[in-house]
């Protein structure tokens, strides 16, 4: 497994591998992985001939609320288990590598950025847009794995792809759960023993609720009881909303023609859990 940490050393290594007629996908992580991360690093090897995980804690998506320096961080662990995944190349850029001096240029995707995660974290997604644009050129990969767990990034990188005419297949990659239906994160292990045993109350109220809008509930009273229901159990909720699956447009009503989700946010303790769902 190679590992880069310089953009020569990097461009030197995606270069040999298309010139061994090899395709290649990427895996974009801030790192402190877990079995969700590593789910993305077997789709990409199923889908390309060769892996690249970039891991970089872009401080760009951090808004001025948000610690950074609590984020954690695992280089060790992080390579031990990419290894073991088979992935082919890490990189692994200094944030003066990803952001030299002078550097003024962002992406400001519009669309499925309003709303929800756009809202509770300004800026964000701006963060997220800029950091990977900059990986999809930088590797020049065919294909970049996302996962179904942070459900509006994903749209919001796919329509920024799409957008710029970037030549890099989005592949989608369902979230991976604890046993109990806990969407792993690496925040989870800031939740104490007792929130631990909590959490996964949201899934099974989401999971409800979709199941009640599948058989014909009203949409309204359904996310209100959802919502209740998560706030008698001693969830903040922030959202728990039907959308549009693409454009995160919010929905009152079942809509027969195309694809919906039910999306949530709600805080346990100093943990703020994120999880989403198809209906
Ligand atoms: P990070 O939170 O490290 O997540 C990296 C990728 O792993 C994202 O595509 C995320 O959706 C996916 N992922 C996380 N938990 C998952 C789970 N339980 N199941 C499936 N996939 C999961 O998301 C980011 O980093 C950053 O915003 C990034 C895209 C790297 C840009 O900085």
């Amino acid at each position: 497994m190679l590992i880069c940490r310089d953009l020569a050393s990097l461009r030197a290594a995606t270069a040999s591998l298309r010139a061994a007629g090899k395709r290649l996908a990427l895996v974009p992580t801030m790192g402190a992985l877990h079995d969700g991360h590593l789910a993305l690093v077997a789709a990409g090897r199923q889908a390309a001939d060769a892996v690249a995980t970039s891991i970089f804690v872009n401080p760009l998506q951090f808004n001025a609320n948000e610690d950074l320096s609590r984020y954690p961080r695992d280089e060790e662990g992080d390579l031990g288990k990419l290894q073991a995944a088979g992935c082919d190349l890490v990189w692994m850029p200094p944030v003066e590598a990803m952001y030299p001096p002078g550097s003024a240029t962002v992406i400001e995707v519009a669309g499925p950025t309003a709303g929800w995660e756009g809202d509770a974290r300004p800026g964000h997604f701006r963060g997220v847009a800029t950091v990977c644009c900059k990986l999809f050129l930088q590797s020049q990969a065919e294909v970049a794995a996302f996962g179904e767990k942070d459900w509006q990034q994903l749209q919001v990188v796919t329509r920024m792809a799409t957008d710029l005419d970037i030549p890099i297949r989005i592949l989608p990659v369902p979230t991976v759960r604890e046993p109990d239906g806990l969407a792993m994160s690496s925040r989870n292990r800031f939740l104490s023993v007792e929130d631990r045993a909590t959490a996964p109350v949201l899934y099974r109220t989401m999971t409800r609720a979709a199941s009640e809008i599948a058989a014909g509930r009203a949409v309204g009273p359904a996310l209100a009881d959802s919502i209740e229901a998560l706030r008698d159990t001693g969830f903040a909720p922030d959202y728990l909303a039907l959308v549009e699956a693409e454009t995160l447009k919010p929905l009152t009503a079942r809509r027969p023609g195309g694809p919906m989700r039910i999306i949530a946010a709600a805080r346990l303790g100093t943990v703020r859990l994120l999880d989403n769902i198809p209906v």
